[in-house]
């Protein structure tokens, strides 16, 4: 019989990280795999399930107008237990932060199935930043037997818990996408994106929509962002904006009207990271984007006062901006008027990984299965 490996995901970023495994697991012998979709989001993650061609085993369907954290984490509880307790698999597979990522972990834990935990080990060490991604990641690695670290620093940081067994060092499985994603001669399927002449001058991409960051941060970025816009003439901005209507809200009101700034709705990821290929600085607080950038040699400032990828920092393609105005202008200033410095940001490097997470976690799933 096969190992029954359940994989469980609910955001865009789970999706898109999990697809490339969860393929990979289709195609290895002696391993069974099913997707369970929580669906915290709905539309961001059905555009990510569409371009990898992937069906979901069970839909919880569970995205709400104005969800609260407690009420996804009540939701996904009772939801993914009920689907255990139908069809026990041998192994529950979570990916990374998210609250649907800790209460499937809790599920799976209060049933008594081993859980692995893909992208272990990310840390800031700062329980409320990211919030609450920061905690779900800790709590989900006390509950895991499997812990899938990306890098050398998230194994250590396991180690510092003292979560030393079954860890093993894969790289991220966001670098297995892009063998999914990207092609030359790419033609963008979102007609908002065609629009834009990418060869008009030089292109900033955007995104923000952290939850630490709603209200007062995410204001002080846009003004920066606005700023920006205004002191150089030669450069358009693009913004795919986040469905959080706390998000696209405050977007619409400070950069809507701005001819260089455009606005657009979320982009499958087939779309994303072809167009990652072709600009030329990156300013996000995503986490995501932080690990692909770098791989295709962008430059990255990250809108947030501390990061858990300190890997990409480290080796000089991404530098931790900050939330303040002035201090988010003064670093894009200095990327986008001294060459210099631009080049030495713009160096493409993987310390995220070589493409091949997916085969090293299936590997390590068989080994630990034919070993009990
Ligand atoms: C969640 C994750 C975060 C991840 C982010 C990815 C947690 C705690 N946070 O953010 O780690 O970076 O997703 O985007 O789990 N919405 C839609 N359609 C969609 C998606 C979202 O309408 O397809 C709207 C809904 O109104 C929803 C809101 O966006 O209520 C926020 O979504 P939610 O999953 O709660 O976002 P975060 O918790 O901020
Ligand atoms: N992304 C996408 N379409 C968009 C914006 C982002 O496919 O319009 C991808 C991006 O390439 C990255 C992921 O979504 O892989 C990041 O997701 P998000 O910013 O929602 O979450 P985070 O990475 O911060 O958890």
């Amino acid at each position: 019989m096969p190992v029954s490996v359940m994989s469980v995901f609910g955001t865009r970023p789970e999706a898109i990280k999990m697809l490339p495994l969860a393929k990979r697991i289709a195609a290895t012998r002696g391993l069974a795999g099913k997707i369970v979709l929580t669906a915290q989001h709905r539309e961001m993650l059905d555009q990510v399930m569409a371009v990898f061609g992937a069906a979901a085993d069970y839909d919880l369907n569970l995205m709400r107008p104005g969800q609260t954290l407690s009420s996804i984490t009540a939701d996904v509880i009772t939801g993914f237990t009920e689907i255990l307790t139908r069809d026990r698999p041998d192994l529950v597979l979570v990916h990374g932060d998210t609250t649907t990522s800790f209460a499937a972990a809790l599920a799976a834990f209060y049933q008594q199935i081993p859980v692995g935990h893909v992208e272990a080990g990310l840390r800031t060490h700062n329980l409320y930043s990211p919030f609450s991604e920061e905690a779900n990641r800790s709590l989900t690695a006390r509950l895991a037997t499997l812990h899938f670290a990306p890098t050398a620093r998230s194994v250590q940081n396991l180690a510092r818990e003292n979560v030393t067994a079954h860890v093993h060092q894969t790289g991220n499985t966001v670098i297995d996408a892009f063998a999914t994603t990207m092609r030359e001669g790419y033609r963008f399927k979102s007609g908002q994106l065609r629009g834009i002449d990418l060869s008009a001058g030089r292109t900033i991409l955007l995104t923000a929509h952290r939850r630490e960051n709603l209200g007062k941060h995410l204001r002080q970025i846009f003004r920066a962002v606005l700023e920006i816009a205004n002191r150089f003439p030669d450069i358009q901005i693009i913004y795919p904006v986040h469905k959080n209507p706390a998000v696209m809200e405050p977007a619409r009101e400070l950069l809507g009207a701005h001819p260089r700034i455009h606005l657009i709705d979320p982009v499958d990821v087939e779309d994303l990271h072809n167009l990652l290929g072709r600009i030329d600085l990156v300013l996000t607080d995503s986490g995501g984007l932080q690990e692909e950038a770098p791989a295709l040699g962008k430059p990255v400032l990250v809108l947030r006062t501390e990061t858990e990828r300190p890997e990409a920092v480290e080796a000089g393609v991404v530098r931790v901006a900050g939330v303040d105005t002035a201090d988010i202008i003064k670093a894009a200033h200095l990327l986008l008027t001294d060459n210099a410095a631009y080049l030495q940001m713009s160096r493409a490097l993987n310390p995220y990984g070589d493409g091949h997470a997916s085969e090293r976690i299936c590997n390590a799933i068989l080994e630990f299965f034919n070993a009990r």
